[in-house]
């Protein structure tokens, strides 16, 4: 079914096309940005009037006489200002709404017109080293992303593009082998990834005779040497237990099964080159081969290479990415392809859409999407580091999270018997953390702060998982004639705007879905709580008459149904208590 937004957009898309005699106007309704306003308004009729040459008052008030509402949607319109049109719903139209979701909770959100096939490169991380807080964004953006576009119906193909081939595994192969004659020694070495990297650079740099095993190791993994490829695998694999480890915690739906390595590749480098070359676009440059297009020039005007192949025959992180674009839009099929990348990143993929398009390794539908992300930064307003300047492990930082989030439940509920702190610890550590990077706009840095993202009060994780459990509570005791399962009507206007708000989920998500923006979800769902605080202060519910009772208690219902499948969409569980 059509949310409100979607039927008001169609319904007053067709009375402003006819005011105006022209097809396909666009209403541009959104949400009221005032609740003076009424709860929609329509900001598009002034564009529309200028281009049909009429006044835009004028074509706001013929809009309005043309509407035709055989549902009985709206209760009243107006003109507003220059040219807007406010709108408000009828209430009737609301409790009907609301009542649907009742008896179908996941008909709230219901699936996209046109299920897509999308493709989300996301997390990504290097395998030579452990995860870093530097893939904390990618990896819960891209996991919110995915659900989002699942849960529209869409069909989603996750690639984890992990870095597992390249130089430095020459280094870390033949500080493995140098170990292997001892199991239990290179078993100790390998549970730390990061003090294994640490001491394999150590030995590259060091010991002249370890630094030439470390390239020769290259060559021989290149060259296809079993012996070189089994240790190769042996650390992959390690590194790859310790990201399922992270995802696992973090509720992240990432599998092995998702893996898109870049080794992958390998076998295709050259034909990605040939390719290049019969389109004419390679140029040899000092004995590299690359591609200049005209739309990347430098500061002084040169135009800047995209480099795919070395002088000595390697090859470089964009042809491997060419290599993907390729088999995403061809054997995989995508109508979408969207990478959940670092914005430092943003010149590169720039350079690779637009080679691959160039090269038409890619048609015209495919959108390519560099959804990229800012850094997390320290309290010193750097990239977020250890105080010796190391870079943060995921696992630790999740640790912590887990250990603050105990201190603040004991704090809270002193009585939660040990077992249960715990469990609760668990789920409040990681959504602060998670919740925390979600609600900030994904273009911009942020800073890393613990008494922000672990605090009850504010736009945070523990606060939404409170809401949540104070409705629960309200519905486990539930008084013995008492009903949840409709909608009777509306008494007070704390009642309606909590209604409102509840029914105004599916817009939000199919927002998300199309800009991927998952902090637009986040303010939704904060401001849904405040909606709900408000509703529980000013209307009483069991002291009510049994139907105004029952018809509060089903409200507290759908909006547990709301906050529970919109955080859902974010990847972060909710609590019974806390
Ligand atoms: N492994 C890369 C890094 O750590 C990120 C890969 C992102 N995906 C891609 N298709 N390039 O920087």
């Amino acid at each position: 079914m059509e949310n409100c937004k979607e039927q008001l957009t169609r319904m007053l898309g067709a009375a402003l096309s006819k005011a105006c005699g022209a097809t396909n106007c666009d209403p541009n309704v959104i949400t009221a940005s005032r609740p003076e306003f009424g709860d929609y308004q329509a900001n598009g009729v002034m564009a529309a009037a200028g281009r049909a040459g009429l006044k835009p008052r004028d074509a706001a008030a013929a809009t309005i006489a043309g509407l035709k509402d055989p549902e009985g949607l709206i209760a009243s319109t107006e003109v507003a200002g220059p040219g807007y049109i406010n709108i408000r719903v009828a209430d009737s139209a609301l409790l009907e709404r609301g009542n649907q979701a009742l008896a179908a909770p996941r008909s709230l959100i219901p699936p996209a017109p046109e299920a897509r096939k999308i493709v989300v490169d996301y997390s990504s991380p290097n395998l030579a080293k452990e995860m870093h807080v530097g893939h904390l964004r990618g990896t819960v953006i891209g996991d919110s992303l995915v659900r989002v576009l699942e849960r529209l119906g869409h069909e989603v193909i996750r690639q984890n593009h992990v870095g597992d081939w390249g130089t430095q595994f020459g280094m870390l192969i033949a500080y493995l082998r140098e170990l292997d004659g001892d199991a239990s020694v290179l078993q100790a070495e390998l549970a730390d990834l990061e003090s294994f990297y640490r001491a394999a650079r150590q030995r590259f740099d060091a010991d002249p005779a370890f630094a030439d095993r470390a390239r020769l190791s290259v060559v021989k993994l290149q060259g296809g040497d079993p012996e070189y490829l089994a240790a190769w695998r042996r650390f992959i694999d390690e590194s790859l237990n310790h990201c399922q480890g992270i995802y696992d915690r973090l509720n992240v739906s990432l599998t092995r099964a998702d893996l898109d390595a870049e080794s992958r590749y390998n076998e295709d480098l050259g034909g990605i080159i040939r390719q290049l070359d019969e389109a004419g676009l390679l140029r040899e440059n000092d004995g590299a081969r690359c591609v200049f297009l005209p739309e990347f020039k430098r500061k002084d005007g040169e135009t800047l290479p995209v480099i795919v192949q070395k002088s000595d025959g390697g090859y470089l992180y964009s042809t491997t990415d060419l290599a993907a674009v390729k088999l995403r839009a061809g054997e995989l099929g995508a109508d979408r392809s969207l990478y959940v990348v670092d914005a430092r990143q943003s010149l590169h993929f720039q350079q690779v859409f637009a080679v691959a398009r160039a090269a038409e390794m890619v048609d015209e539908r495919l959108s390519l999407e560099h959804i990229a992300y800012g850094t997390i930064m320290g309290k010193d307003n750097k990239p977020y580091k250890t105080r010796s300047g190391d870079s943060v492990k995921l696992a630790d930082l999740l640790d912590e999270a887990v250990a603050r989030a105990y201190d603040l439940v004991l704090e809270k509920n002193p009585d939660l018997d040990e077992e249960q702190r715990r469990q609760i610890a668990e789920t409040v550590g990681i959504a602060a953390v998670k919740y925390a990077d979600l609600s900030k706009n994904r273009m911009s840095d942020y800073v890393f702060d613990w008494s922000n993202m672990l605090s009850f009060e504010g736009d945070t994780a523990p606060y939404l998982l409170y809401a949540c459990t104070r409705i629960k509570s309200i519905l486990r005791k539930l008084p013995a004639q008492a009903s949840t399962s409709s909608l009777l009507r509306i008494s007070a206007p704390e009642e309606r705007a909590l209604l409102l708000k509840t029914l105004q989920l599916p817009e939000v998500v199919n927002l998300v879905a199309k800009e991927c923006y998952p902090n637009t979800l986040c303010q939704y769902l904060y401001k849904l709580s405040g909606s709900f605080m408000r509703f529980y202060e000013a209307c009483p519910i069991l002291q009510a008459e049994p139907e105004v009772r029952n018809s509060r208690l089903a409200l507290a219902r759908l909006t547990e149904q709301a906050l529970e499948q919109g955080l859902d969409l974010l990847g972060i569980q909710t609590l019974e208590k806390m």
